[in-house]
């Protein structure tokens, strides 16, 4: 089953100082099955972010259609969760509070809320840290905690925008590897924005590659390594350098440069 279908879509921003027109997203279409993990990458300014906002609601489209279980969707919903860069967790509730915050709008009862985000909290490592606050937490327990807390949501879609950007190298690639044990674990629909090669190879079933702006879809890399996968193993096999050069190569072909070429598209 397709959970996420984008068909022809398409940005153009109108800057609020120049007036300017932007085409942000030239013409991008790709799907995302249930229980996949798709990544898209590209270089800076390409329009990774508006295609995550658009699937989000937060942003309307020029054009093209976004479905999610093959409903057009024309805003933000709780089919779509969110797990955001810089975190946006509530400063005053616990761990457990916020974990506990889109079942409590789901009208679900609090025991059982308290239970969920509880196993949630678990799954992600953060099992007795449910009566801390955000600002006790580091940089990666705040991102475990946006991860339990969509998780705990059941989502049809989980939408992460480089969300370990922030964080440190040595912390990064632990993330990674838990957020890859709870994927292979959970099998959420996954939708990831990212503009490091070897995470998204790393942590993808497929990679959607962009060209510059505006972009449209270069290729769509299938990732075929086995799972369970770890960084060391994972990322030692032939395979994964072959497929994270490939990517490289595609992304220096013109997608990553400033040229006439893909502007006249
Ligand atoms: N609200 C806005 N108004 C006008 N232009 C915008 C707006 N948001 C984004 N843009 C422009 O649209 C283009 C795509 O931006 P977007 O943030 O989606 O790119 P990105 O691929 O996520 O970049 P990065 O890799 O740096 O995060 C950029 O040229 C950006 O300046
Ligand atoms: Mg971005």
């Amino acid at each position: 089953m397709t959970a996420l279908e984008i068909s022809g879509l398409a940005k153009e921003y109108v800057d609020s100082y120049s007036g300017d027109r932007v085409t942000a997203i030239g013409e991008v279409t790709f799907t995302v099955e249930e229980g996949e993990f798709v990544s898209i990458l590209g270089p800076s300014g390409c329009g990774k972010t508006t295609v995550l906002n658009i699937i989000a609601g937060f942003v309307e489209q020029t054009a093209g259609t976004v479905k999610v279980g093959g409903r057009v969707v024309d805003g933000p919903g709780p089919d779509r969760g969110v797990v955001f860069q810089n975190h946006a967790l509530f400063p005053w509730k616990t761990v457990l509070g916020n974990a506990a915050f889109g079942l409590r709008m789901k009208g679900i009862p609090a025991a059982r809320r308290r239970e969920i985000a509880l196993e949630h909290l678990e799954l992600v490592g953060l099992a007795g840290f449910e009566n801390r606050y955000p600002h006790e937490l580091s940089g990666g327990m705040r991102q475990r905690l946006g991860v339990a807390r969509v998780l705990a949501n059941e989502p049809a879609v989980m939408l992460m925008d480089e969300p370990f950007a922030s964080i440190d190298a040595q912390t990064r690639r632990k993330l990674q590897e838990d957020l890859t044990r709870v994927f292979e674990l959970r099998r959420p629909t996954v939708f990831f924005v990212t503009h490091d090669i070897d995470e998204a190879v790393f942590l993808s079933d497929r990679v959607v590659v962009l060209s510059r702006r505006p972009s449209r879809v270069r290729e769509i890399v299938t990732v075929d390594l086995p799972r369970p996968r770890d960084w060391q193993g994972t990322t030692a096999l032939p395979e994964f350098r072959e497929i994270a050069n490939h990517i490289t190569a595609l992304l220096s072909e013109g997608g990553d440069r400033e040229g006439p070429e893909l502007t006249a598209a």
